[in-house]
């Protein structure tokens, strides 16, 4: 059982344990059009390995990830069809995860930005580093949250504060995310891994029956109360805010105070 060969991600799988590690520090693994599309195939991939029971997710370097490829922001495509599928992209890539057999541990440090948030409340279990900053700039930068932001963050921390940190983009640190319910743990940076690896040894003791039947059990009770299935059409309203004449305002002054160095 090989590992799919990718580009942006390193992936391993040892035993009951797996790992998708996000792998293009230099940018702080931003989740571009080639990381969703990788990790959509690789979470299908570890359905087809029984044997693991738990996947660990995280991101080379100093971030856990920087969100949407800002790269992306920069020109507007013509052909909607084409915006249309690149801005379904993150959605494809919450559900898929979502959907995993495994049961998945998001393992964030650093910054965790706009979609690396639905990237990590897409995931069973968060365990961040004390020092790890949030942040959900998007409204900012002229978008909706998309990608199923909305529904997970309202299924994690409830709808006021979702739209607290979705409206103001006010960044927010572990310690609140952890009393708000969005992080199981909190561990010193220095030990991150051994607060990941704690959890992950006391998983993989159970039968992958048990921890399978318990995860879509929660999930399926969960979709009853918030249920990510209308994020459908999420696209659409990233579409329309690129069509938006002071969305795309807030977007190039958004861009411009981040070549400027004046948005953090
Ligand atoms: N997409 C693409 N590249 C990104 C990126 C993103 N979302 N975030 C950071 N990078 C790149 C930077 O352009 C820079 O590349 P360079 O060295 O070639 O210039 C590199 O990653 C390091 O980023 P830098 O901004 O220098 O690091 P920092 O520690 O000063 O700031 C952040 C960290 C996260 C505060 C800052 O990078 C940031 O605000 N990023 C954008 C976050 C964002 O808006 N994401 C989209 C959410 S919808």
């Amino acid at each position: 059982m090989d590992v799919p060969v990718t580009t942006t991600l390193e992936v391993r799988a040892d035993g009951a344990c797996g790992t998708i590690m996000l792998n293009r520090p230099d940018k702080l693994n931003p989740l571009g059009a080639v990381t969703l599309r990788e990790l959509v195939a690789v979470a299908r991939w570890f359905d087809g390995q029984p044997q693991v029971k738990v996947v660990v997710i995280g991101g080379h370097g100093r971030a856990f990830s920087a969100g949407a490829d800002l790269a992306a922001f920069t020109e507007v495509d013509t052909d909607t069809a084409a915006l249309r599928a690149a801005a379904d992209a993150g959605r494809q890539m919450a559900e898929a995860i979502e959907a995993m057999a495994a049961v998945t541990v998001a393992r964030i440090h650093g910054y965790c930005v706009g979609g690396a948030v639905v990237l990590a409340a897409a995931c069973d279990l968060r365990v961040a580093a004390e020092t790890a900053r949030f942040s959900i700039p998007e409204v900012d930068l002229g978008i909706p949250l998309a990608w199923g932001g909305i529904p997970r963050l309202v299924r994690e921390v409830g709808p006021a504060l979702t739209k607290e940190l979705v409206l103001t983009c006010r960044p927010f640190d572990a310690a609140e995310a952890k009393a708000a319910g969005f992080l199981n743990r909190v561990a010193p940076a220095g030990e991150l891994d051994a607060a990941v690896e704690e959890l992950t040894a006391a998983l993989v003791t159970k039968s992958a029956l048990t921890l399978s039947a318990t995860k879509r059990h929660t999930n399926a009770v969960s979709a009853g109360m918030v249920d990510p299935g209308r994020a459908w059409n999420d696209a659409d309203s990233l579409l329309a805010a690129m069509y938006d004449t002071e969305s795309r305002r807030a977007a190039t002054q958004y861009l411009a105070n981040r070549a400027a160095g004046t948005t953090r």
